[in-house]
């Protein structure tokens, strides 16, 4: 640490769950423009809501848990926020104490570490309280308890997100759970009814000073084609068809003409919901798992890079923040951009969002990078 108490990232022990995925955030925040006070901050926050056991655990070890948050189990997840003619916004997702000790203690875990961001920042968390019966019963079930997931703002206090599992109360309760939360927190009419076999994933709130802030409901659709992804938005004045369906098509990489399912891992949308009059969403959001539906994250690359435009973004800093996260080659893999998504919300620019896995995990196996050409003596 340098005089002042500023860290470099290379300060950041990259051998640890916490000292890889801080140093990660913190070069992403200065990929993004964010101050090296704030890159700071905001590294610190990460490794204070993984928890001391979490943090300092060597990478060598397996994962602390099998974390649905990413694919190689590692509890953080970046993304990148993108509107035209801005910087884009860097976020975290997280799963507060990495998710250690089950799901009724990952849940009581989550909480604590809610509210002391609460504490810290000086939000409310009421929002969250009135929903505790329903989302924390004694015996949880499903793949997640809580999840949060900051919005990294200049100045050091972010927006903060938590993400409830409807499923916590079973499978079969999800859809009453959902309606019985939007109810409490106001919206009345607010109807969403699962099509088909899609399910309700997340249950999402706004906490904290948000301009707006929303509720939103995650729904999980299995082996869905562009065509039908077009017909899914119930937001108010929300986007044409067409348009959710050239962004599926050029997602998942669907030539013109055909109308492929995504049958390997399953789209999502999100509803949001703000007090409005009609009480319909007032926005909507499309989520491409890519890795599924690529070779390798070049492609990811490439197919991100034409949305970005197509919707007056650069890509230039989205390939800034790849290289801050990692130095694999793009083609060496996939999974480096697990999805691609695409928010309509009442009264903003449409946003492209880009989700970058830390790969904590997912590493070249130590013996690929060890074997050296062999030496004759
Ligand atoms: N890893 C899970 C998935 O791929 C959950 C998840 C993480 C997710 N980040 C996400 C879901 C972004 C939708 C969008 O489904």
């Amino acid at each position: 640490m340098s005089d002042d108490g500023r860290r470099a990232p290379e300060a950041y022990d990259p051998a640890t769950l916490g000292g890889h995925t801080a140093g990660q955030l913190h070069r992403l925040c200065r990929a993004v423009g964010l101050s090296q006070a704030d890159a700071t901050a905001y590294a610190q926050t990460l490794t204070d809501a993984l928890g001391p056991a979490v943090a300092r655990r060597s990478l060598d070890l397996p994962p602390p848990t099998s974390s649905f948050l990413s694919d190689d189990h590692t509890p953080v997840e970046f993304s990148l926020s993108f509107a035209a003619g801005s910087a884009p916004t860097l976020r975290v997702l997280l799963e507060p104490g990495g998710g250690l000790g089950g799901l009724a203690q990952s849940g009581r875990t989550g909480l604590r570490a809610v509210r002391e961001l609460a504490r810290s920042w000086d939000f409310a968390t009421d929002r969250l309280d009135e929903l505790e019966d329903l989302f924390f019963p004694t015996s949880p079930e499903g793949p997640l308890a809580l999840w949060c997931a900051l919005e990294l703002r200049a100045g050091g206090v972010p927006n903060v997100k938590v993400y409830l599992n409807p499923a916590a109360s079973g499978a079969a309760r999800a859809a009453a759970t959902v309606s019985e939360a939007l109810q409490r927190l106001g919206h009345r009419q607010a109807l969403l009814e699962p099509q088909r076999d899609d399910r309700f994933l997340f249950f999402a709130l706004d906490l904290g000073d948000w301009e707006d802030p929303r509720v939103k409901v995650y729904t999980a659709h299995h082996d869905l084609s562009a065509l039908e992804a077009g017909g899914l938005s119930r937001m108010e004045d929300g986007p044409q068809p067409a348009e959710i369906e050239a962004f599926f098509r050029t997602a998942a990489g669907i030539t013109p003409g055909r109308d492929t399912l995504l049958d390997r891992r399953p789209v999502q949308t999100c509803h949001a919901f703000t007090r409005t009059a009609t009480g319909l969403p007032g926005g909507f959001t499309l989520y491409v798992p890519v890795r599924d539906y690529v070779r390798h994250d070049g492609e990811a690359l490439a197919r991100a890079a034409a949305l970005l435009r197509r919707y007056d973004a650069d890509p230039g800093q989205l390939v800034a923040s790849l290289e801050a996260v990692t130095s694999r080659r793009l083609e060496d893999s996939a999974g480096l951009i697990a999805y691609l998504a695409l928010a309509h919300q009442r009264g903003r620019p449409p946003r492209v969002t880009v989700y970058i896995s830390s790969e904590a995990y997912a590493r070249r196996p130590r013996a690929a990078l060890l074997r050296q050409p062999a030496t004759v003596h």
